[in-house]
């Protein structure tokens, strides 16, 4: 089993923003968390981060037919973006949502999510354990 796991903006400065919110462990440290649990699942695990929402778009529809799954974590972009909802809904393969903060208790403008709209499951305010709570689902659900 293949699966993507697609970083949106700023998700490459954890360790140094808003520590409160997101923690002192930095990116590289999530990569390591996340392989480490691919291994433990026997997945391949294939990593994509990106700050622009064209690249991310471009990043899903070439998963089409290559990837077997996708976990999310869309942030900021989360709120805002139609094409990434679209993106997901146009390759049609399972996908996850993730965030590190809590979402559902931040600000308002921060309740609306369009890729959740496809996701079939979304794990929020579970730090890094959210991505592998994602990736146990898929491999329990598809593998
Ligand atoms: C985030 C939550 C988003 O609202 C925010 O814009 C992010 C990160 C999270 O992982 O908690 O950049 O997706």
């Amino acid at each position: 089993m293949k699966i993507k796991v697609i970083n949106g903006p700023n998700i490459n400065m954890i360790g140094i923003r808003e520590p409160a919110i997101y923690g002192s462990r930095t990116y590289k440290d999530l990569i390591e968390f996340i392989t480490k649990c691919a291994n433990e699942n026997i997945v391949d695990v294939d990593f994509f981060q990106s700050n622009s929402e064209g690249d991310i778009v471009t990043e899903i529809q070439s998963c089409y037919q290559t990837f077997d799954a996708i976990v999310i974590n869309p942030a900021a972009y989360t709120h805002t973006s139609v094409a990434i909802l679209d993106a997901l809904k146009a390759v049609a393969i399972p996908a996850v949502e993730v965030h590190l903060s809590k979402v559902s208790e931040r600000e308002a403008f921060r309740q609306l999510s369009y890729p959740g709209m496809y996701c079939e499951k979304t794990y929020v305010g579970y730090g890094f354990d959210g991505y592998k709570m994602a990736i146990e689902y898929l491999v329990e659900k598809y593998k």
